[in-house]
């Protein structure tokens, strides 16, 4: 009897998930970085360059919009995984800035044939559509609504089809024919030509054309010889299409679903799913956002954690801690554990507030998607230290109120916090 195709799912599960618990900038990137020691390829699984990550080596700030903060170890690889919506002349951007400084990248980058591009039209719409709306949702103008749109409509180009020259010309050439009655006739803009579109086509296969492939195979092939993969998500669980803060999200899933399907692995690989937790809560765009504090304490946590966007330079709204929402993303996401970052950002408060839950209407209330814009937080106040944890390499170093206020956090959230991060370089951070 042929029983060799029986797959026996005995050896360890390779894959660690990365999600962003929250409204995004949790410093993903950071912890990413920190977490690609151990593993052998970091994998993108959704969003684009409406990504921001930041990783600090040595006081030198790179700030990654497509291509996986991994890719500053060396000798590791890095995918960019078909759940993308790839904009080509932005990756060619990136791509040249850290060869410049001497990182390689082409050996070391892989594309899935499946991801979506971006291409011009895609950031004229975006841009036009925010201009009308009358309750603008802030989007970083990137381009990234309009992709996904056209994913869905199924006509999308996609960058395994760069490669069959006719029928891209057919392709586009209808496309071009809806974008350019859009743009013109609703939107009084001006229309592309295919000649815009495949000039940008023809420089992207030029330099990435060898990188494009079935990374699904790829990553199989690594899981089955034993890699560790860790899959790094964008944005994250508030701006999640389905579970985030409908209409004011991404047009993906930063979730522990969309990473599946934007990499193309299968749940049983995945061991850990870590979320990335900040110390306060930060959101940039619109949308509702219980715990924002629009006081002097809100300014104080943008002044003292730097919260100006990644991408935009927005400066990102800030507030405290809120549990509610956050046992709500560990559920959706089945976190294993949490790393918590910007802990030394709260250092200087009298007194640090926490939503444990919220009231609506008088009445307590759980994380609902209709109630959240009228959600109260009802708050506990925690006493603050004023050390500097900058300096900390021990959790067992740090203030006594720093360490209550994060097993405060652990105990009222429902799961382990195995990492905590006292700063943007990679040295401020140590496991507990
Ligand atoms: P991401 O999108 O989740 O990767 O996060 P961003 O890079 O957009 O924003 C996080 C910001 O906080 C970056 O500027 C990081 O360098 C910085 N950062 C990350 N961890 C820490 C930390 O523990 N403390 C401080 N002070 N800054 C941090
Ligand atoms: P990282 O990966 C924070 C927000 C935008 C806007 C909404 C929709 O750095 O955490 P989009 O351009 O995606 O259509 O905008 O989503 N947004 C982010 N906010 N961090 C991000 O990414 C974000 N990417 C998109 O501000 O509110
Ligand atoms: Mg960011």
């Amino acid at each position: 009897m042929m029983m060799s195709h029986i797959i026996k799912r005995k050896y360890f599960m390779a894959c660690t998930v990365v999600i962003g618990s929250q409204w995004g900038d949790e410093g993903k990137a950071k912890m990413i970085d920190y977490f690609t020691r151990d593993a052998d390829v970091v994998v993108r699984y959704q969003g684009g360059a409406n990504a921001g990550h930041t990783v600090v080596v040595n006081g030198k700030k790179y700030i990654f919009h497509l291509v996986p903060s991994g890719i500053l170890h060396e000798n590791k690889m890095c995918v960019i995984g078909n759940g993308l919506a790839l904009d080509p002349i932005q990756l060619l951007e990136e791509m040249n800035k850290l060869e410049l400084e001497g990182i390689e990248v082409k050996k070391r980058l892989l594309i899935s044939d499946a991801a979506h591009l971006i291409l011009p039209y895609h950031k004229v719409l975006d841009s036009v559509m925010e201009e009308l709306r009358e309750n603008k949702l802030g989007t970083t103008h990137r381009g990234i609504g309009p992709c996904y749109s056209d994913k869905c409509l199924r006509i999308g180009i996609r960058t395994g089809d760069i490669f069959d020259k006719n029928t891209l010309k057919e392709r586009l050439e209808f496309v071009l024919k809806l974008k350019n009655l859009q743009l013109e006739k609703i939107f009084n803009k001006q229309p592309y030509k295919l000649e815009e579109i495949t000039n940008i086509l023809d420089a992207f296969r030029e330099k990435t054309g060898g990188m494009i492939t079935n990374t699904e195979d790829y990553l199989h092939s690594a899981i089955k010889d034993g890699k560790k993969i860790i899959l790094e998500g964008a944005q994250g669980y508030g701006l999640d299409i389905d579970h985030g803060t409908y209409p004011f999200v991404t047009s993906s899933s930063p979730t522990i679903g969309g990473a599946l399907l934007g990499a193309g692995i299968n749940s049983f690989d995945v061991d850990h799913v870590i979320g990335i937790v900040k110390s306060y809560t930060t959101r940039v765009g619109e949308g509702p956002f219980p715990t924002e504090d629009k006081g002097n304490d809100g300014d104080r946590l943008r002044v003292n954690g730097k919260e100006f966007g990644s991408t935009t330079g927005r400066p990102r709204r800030c507030g405290w801690f809120d549990i509610e929402f956050l046992k709500h993303s560990c559920r959706i996401n089945g976190f294993t554990s949490l790393a918590l970052t910007k802990l030394d950002v709260l250092s200087g408060f009298k007194k640090i507030k926490v939503a444990v839950g919220y009231e609506y209407k008088g009445k307590k209330s759980t994380y609902r998607h209709s109630l959240i814009d009228n959600a109260k937080p009802v708050y506990e106040e925690l006493d603050g230290w004023q050390e500097d944890l900058s300096k900390a390499k021990t959790f067992e170093s740090l203030p006594t109120k720093a360490k209550s206020y994060v097993r405060f956090l652990e105990k009222n959230i429902g799961v382990k916090i195995n990492v905590v991060s006292v700063g943007p370089e990679r040295e401020m951070t140590f496991p507990i």
